[in-house]
């Protein structure tokens, strides 16, 4: 039942679009505790290597399979392959992936919500340094308010998102993203101004290739997938509003590089800070939450409007940054229940909102009453993570490789993503190799180092 589809409106705003789901938490909050755990600059250099030569020609057939099919990602190889239903489960796994993602994912953008209201209200500054970085500890183990925020954060993403794609995801995606350069850039010069800042500099900018681990080129990848967005289904969804006469390749290379260089703006943002405060950079999940509003705390006591103003950047970059990436994974489900269902919008951000908060509740919980129900010694927050990331997300994108590369005319993949031998195609032969013989190599290899490891 497919209702009249809405299209992105130009080139640039698919960019943005797509830009605003693969900038998120994943840049802000994963990326610089990952570095700091596994492998600092080098770690860096594999990272950007990763997406360059692996994750963007991935990314490429995530967006080539959703405008040929002209589907939401549920229905998109049954589309182009009706005969063969093989492809089916590849659907079904790409509704549930964003569903998981969300659930626990909104658990962190409702911990953002709150440091957002927490900045507001400068408490990061009257607070005594010690008190402030006890704040975490106490917020994520109450029952109800970590509960009350991720609801706030959810609905505020549903609102936009049954707005639908032209007036809700396209517009908050357009002004977000250019605020969100601006914030970070604002953060970037603050946190290297700090005194003592210079070793997170050099730290972010100088390889040292004895802190590399088998365990870095794994995570190196992993993040890579999860930071554009890949094996979600969301791509595939964006990629099915862009409008046949745009270029693909450019769209993706414009998306991996703004997120490759929002990840780098993060880690200069973060790490510069975090040395100036003597904290160190493996501290894991709670980093920014943990040291961020400690450093604010430290340093802004003697300049306390400053230390609010920086605090309020900080925590509004995260917000907003989160919520252009959780309208991405709740349209795959809501695209999902209109195209096949009739649903109206607002009805599947219904449907979507009851299913996303019952595993999120979950989620939220685990950190505080449930945290001693686990899943092979994970949490379910921990579970549903490593489960989504290092298996489920890696998977489809192997799935979606061999479809694009094996499944599909190497002549049906040319013409779609050379709008028909209109624009450029040199790079195509480069593309095809890698995505079909190189790229699913990368894959299993990393698949079955997570699991090993
Ligand atoms: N890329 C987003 C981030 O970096 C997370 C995400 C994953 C969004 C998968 C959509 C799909 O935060």
């Amino acid at each position: 039942m497919s209702h009249n589809r809405e299209n992105f409106g130009s080139l640039t705003t698919a960019i943005f679009a797509m830009a605003g789901s693969a900038i998120g938490l994943g840049n802000i909050w994963r990326f610089p505790y990952i570095v700091g755990e596994y492998g600092g600059a080098a770690f860096i250099l594999i990272y950007i290597l990763a997406t360059m030569l692996v994750s963007l020609p991935i990314f490429v057939a995530e967006v080539t399979l959703g405008r040929r099919s002209r589907s939401s990602a549920y229905g998109s190889m049954q589309k182009l392959r009706p005969d063969d239903r093989r492809w089916k489960l590849a659907g079904i796994m790409s509704v549930l992936i964003p569903m998981v993602i969300v659930s626990y994912y909104s658990v962190v953008g409702g911990w953002s919500v709150d440091y957002l209201g927490k900045a507001l209200a400068s408490e990061f500054i009257s607070e005594d340094p010690s008190t402030v970085s006890s704040l975490f500890g106490d917020f994520i183990s109450n029952p109800w308010l970590p509960l009350v925020m991720q609801m706030l954060f959810l609905l505020a993403t549903l609102v936009i998102v049954a707005l639908g794609v032209k007036s809700g995801i396209e517009k908050f995606s357009k002004y977000s993203i250019p605020v969100l350069f601006v914030l970070i850039l604002v953060m970037c010069i603050y946190s290297i101004s700090l005194p003592g800042a210079g070793q997170g500099v050099r730290y972010l900018l100088h390889p040292d290739f004895s802190q590399i681990s088998p365990r870095s080129f794994a995570y190196a990848l992993g993040q890579s997938f999860f930071s554009l967005s890949l094996g979600a289904g969301t791509i595939v969804t964006y990629g099915s509003y862009m409008r046949s006469r745009e270029n693909i390749i450019q769209t993706s290379a414009g998306t991996a590089v703004s997120d490759l260089l929002f990840a780098l703006l993060a880690g200069l943002a973060i790490m510069p800070a975090v040395f100036a405060a003597g904290i160190e950079p493996g501290a894991g999940p709670g980093l920014i939450f943990q040291t961020i509003p400690y450093i604010f705390s430290s340093m802004g006591a003697s300049m306390p409007v400053v230390g609010t103003v920086i605090s309020v950047v900080f925590f509004l970059t995260v917000v907003v940054a989160a919520l252009t990436s959780s309208i991405s994974l709740v349209e795959v489900g809501v695209a999902h229940l209109n195209e096949k269902y009739g649903l109206s919008r607002i009805k599947a951000c219904i449907v979507v909102f009851v299913l996303c908060s019952s595993l999120g509740v979950l989620c939220s919980l685990s950190f505080g009453p449930l945290s001693s129900f686990t899943i092979f010694g994970k949490t379910i927050f921990d579970f549903c993570d490593w489960l989504i990331s290092n298996m489920m997300m890696p998977l489809l994108a192997l799935i979606t490789t061999l479809f694009i590369g094996f499944a599909l005319k190497r002549s049906e993949v040319r013409d779609e993503i050379t709008n028909s031998g209109t624009v450029n195609g040199k790079v195509f032969p480069v593309f095809y190799f890698i995505l079909k013989w190189v790229a699913p190599v990368f894959i299993i290899v990393i698949m079955v180092t997570n699991f090993i490891l």
